[in-house]
């Protein structure tokens, strides 16, 4: 790897340097995306930059984003030197510039080159960004939980997914529903009996009346544990980023009430952390916690995938939102499909190897 270079020494060049270089990937083609960051703007959080075709015609689209709004801008390339040169300097304390040749970050005192994150150029079609799967009655439920640009492009994500291998379902549950954005999404794009479950009985309590005001029928929220509450039999199961060992709860629910879907996202990860061993070659690395902090997630994630397969369900592990929106993004999908896919010897041969003696799903 490259190790970064330092180029421009006053703020005064810097960022006329940083603007021509943007210019040049723009007119090269080579420019993946722009971030501007630390806005002098009171509210505004950073300002995120692509390149889409509208119209036939190349625009720089800018999304300007705020906590619980984005804002979008298009400029067309013709004009987009002058609105650099006016606002960058101005409004902006820091932006980052990332070309398949070369990330630039501009500080306000230089600028950097760091090797590129990204190889290829991104999709210019306009329609990657309009691909919602919420139409524009769900902003009455959406305003009233105060959806944040992260959340919806998660909610949308999510849907994007699961929507389709949901299709069959007439029983949905929702487990650790939280305030229930996902169990409202679900409810609004497939409009079949959706139950969320959750600890917190405020929560349950306002989810309950906003699915009321709106007239959801169909919708409604339970408060109970993943593990006791009473539920009938269910076509689908799924649980964002419930906490810790109460995915494993959800897991294991998915199976007990036959559901030919599960879909989970981690969360936290603690069980398997401690007893997590160093097994050779691995014990150099392993030393490190930070790796065998991940290595014990991965591990966790690993033997969830198991236990599923143990029980007769096809897994699959995806990516289900860009890491720059959450960490948590991996999400494990089963479908029931017998017979197991998994035996018992291969789940105790993974959890011997990296001394694990309990794991939530044994
Ligand atoms: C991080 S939030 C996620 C909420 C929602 N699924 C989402 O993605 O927006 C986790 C939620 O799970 C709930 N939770 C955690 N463990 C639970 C359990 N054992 N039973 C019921 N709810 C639980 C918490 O109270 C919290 O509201």
């Amino acid at each position: 790897m490259e190790i970064p270079t330092i180029r421009g020494k006053l703020t005064g060049m810097a960022a006329p340097e940083f603007i021509e270089k943007c210019l040049t990937s723009l007119a090269e083609a080579t420019f993946v995306r722009l971030t501007l960051t630390r806005p002098r703007t009171p509210g505004l959080q950073r300002v995120l930059g692509r390149l889409v075709q509208l119209r036939e015609h190349p625009h720089l689209s800018l999304t300007f984003r705020y906590p619980t709004r984005d804002v979008t801008k298009n400029i067309p390339l013709a004009e987009v030197a002058t609105w650099l040169r006016g606002e960058l300097p101005a409004n902006f304390k820091g932006a980052v510039l990332s070309t398949t040749n070369g990330d630039w970050q501009l500080t306000p005192k230089r600028l950097i080159l760091h090797p590129p994150a990204k190889r290829a150029t991104p999709p210019r079609s306009h329609d990657v960004v309009k691909s919602r799967l919420l139409d524009e009655s769900a902003q009455q439920w959406l305003r009233r939980l105060k959806v944040s640009p992260d959340k919806d492009r998660q909610i949308n994500r999510y849907l994007e997914i699961v929507a389709p291998l949901a299709n069959d379902a007439h029983t949905i549950v929702d487990m650790g529903c939280g305030k229930g954005y996902l169990t409202f999404a679900l409810w609004h794009v497939l409009r079949v009996k959706v139950t969320g479950v959750e600890q917190r009985t405020e929560l349950v309590a306002a989810a309950n009346d906003l699915a009321r005001e709106i007239g959801a029928t169909g919708l409604e929220f339970v408060a109970g544990t993943i593990n006791s509450v009473e539920l009938p039999a269910a076509d689908a199961l799924i649980a964002l980023h419930a906490c810790n060992t109460a995915t494993d709860d959800a897991l294991r629910r998915g199976v007990a009430l036959g559901a030919k879907l599960i879909v989970v996202a981690p969360c936290c990860h603690q069980e398997v952390r401690p007893q997590l061993g160093k097994p050779e070659p691995l014990a150099d690395v392993l030393r490190h916690g930070l790796m065998a902090e991940r290595m014990a997630e991965w591990a966790t994630d690993g033997l969830r995938v198991l236990f599923l397969e143990r029980a007769g369900y096809r897994t699959k592990v995806i990516e289900f939102v860009e890491s720059e929106h959450t960490p948590k993004n991996l999400m494990i999908v089963g479908i029931r499909e017998r017979p197991p896919l998994a035996t018992r010897e291969n789940i105790e041969r993974f959890k011997a190897f990296f001394g694990i003696e309990r794991h939530a799903l044994d």
